[in-house]
């Protein structure tokens, strides 16, 4: 039987734990620029026992941020910041993926190129809303439906991100394709009205996600890419008519391409760790979807110790990956090997600020 506590074969890695450090976004990049900087590499570095740290969510350029103060990784700055935190987690011990994003209509005119509308498959806008440039609360407003080529120029921006993020030092990209961000978007039909190739049937709507995954290949190889998958998810007003048949596709062919891992981020965790509490009724989405991948898979969302080391003693995830209870335990793989009692996190401290409910969470004592 194989434990949470062993080592695995990820693709090309060799990680030392199946504890995994899920992406987590916090808004503490240096302004201006969106530039990683000394505080976040500390706060990675103190991270770096987990199996393979996957980083916050990274435009992979000006459009694809919605957020205030997220990273980039499309200026040289950024590639320059983030060599100082691939450095350290090294030096660490630690491994390292970037999480390659584009926000699509999850933003606000604030941090778009001109002020100008944020873009997605269709104009369909979301309910709710994110944070402007300068921290204020704003709704989210019709996005302007992207045309036909400038989806393959987006394409070729997750080449470019991939190309950075070896440039800086990173053990590989993970492409996130999941939580109704712009690929989640093209993948949904609830989202995505289109008629041309990117649009309509399963294979077209999968068209743009698979397109970028085999750009990060051809940079990285299939070995140091992963895909980070929300099957189900609502978040960020997602829905589709057939996740089952859409997502077995997305998976089968990410399985034909033999990719590091598939992240699937289990539909239980409200609105994508967004909010306490899990919803018991979701379906399993990693017991439901493992049959149409070979490859590992990384199962995320909602899991505490005992249920994390079941899914991997059970053989129905290969690695697991916490988000919430990281941010609170640097030290989360040794405490949960020891069966220590954890931190609890501070939801306030989640975005935005400095070293506060970041790089001040204590490990524990020997
Ligand atoms: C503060 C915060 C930031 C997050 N940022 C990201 C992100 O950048 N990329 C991503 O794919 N998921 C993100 N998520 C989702 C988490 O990776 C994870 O899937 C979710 O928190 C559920 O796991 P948990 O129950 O272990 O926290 C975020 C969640 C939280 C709470």
């Amino acid at each position: 039987m194989t434990t949470l506590f062993e080592p695995l074969t990820l693709g090309d890695l060799e990680l030392p734990n199946r504890v995994i450090m899920a992406p987590l976004t916090r808004m503490r990049s240096k302004q201006p620029g969106n530039v990683p900087h000394g505080l976040n590499a500390e706060y990675y570095a103190q991270r770096a026992s987990a199996g393979l740290i996957i980083s916050e969510a990274t435009q992979i350029s000006q459009q694809g941020q919605g957020y205030p103060a997220t990273p980039g990784i499309h200026s040289p700055e950024q590639v320059e910041g983030w060599s100082l935190v691939t450095d350290v987690v090294h030096e660490a011990g630690g491994r390292m993926f970037c999480q390659l994003w584009h926000v699509g209509r999850i933003s606000h005119r604030s941090h778009q190129p001109g002020g100008e509308l944020p873009v997605a498959p269709s104009a369909i806008k979301p309910s709710g809303g994110t944070f402007s440039a300068d921290w204020k609360p704003v709704g989210f407003e019709t996005p302007r439906a992207l045309e036909t080529e400038e989806v393959a120029a987006i394409v070729m921006q997750y080449r470019q991100a991939a190309e950075n993020a070896e440039r800086a030092g990173f053990d590989g990209v993970e492409v996130h394709g999941a939580n109704g961000y712009l690929l989640d978007q093209f993948l949904q039909d609830g989202s995505n009205k289109r008629t041309d190739q990117y649009g309509g049937s399963i294979e077209n709507r999968a068209r743009m996600l698979l397109e970028a995954v085999d750009q990060a290949i051809s940079v990285w190889g299939n070995g140091r890419v992963g895909v980070r998958l929300s099957p189900y998810g609502t978040f960020n007003d997602m829905s589709d008519s057939d996740p089952v048949g859409l997502f077995t596709y997305v998976l089968t062919e990410l399985s034909s391409r033999g990719i590091a891992y598939a992240h699937i981020i289990e539909p239980r965790a409200s609105l994508a760790g967004g909010q306490d509490g899990t919803n018991v009724q979701a379906p399993h989405a990693t017991e439901i979807f493992r049959k149409a991948f070979a490859g590992s898979i990384i199962s995320a969302g909602g899991y505490d110790r005992a249920e994390a080391m079941r899914v991997v003693e059970a053989g129905i995830a290969d690695a697991v990956a916490f988000g919430r209870l990281f941010i609170a335990n640097p030290d989360l793989p040794e405490r949960l090997a020891r069966g220590v009692p954890l931190n609890p996190y501070d939801r306030a401290t989640f975005y935005g600020g400095g070293e506060k409910g970041y790089t001040d969470y204590p490990i524990a004592s020997v």
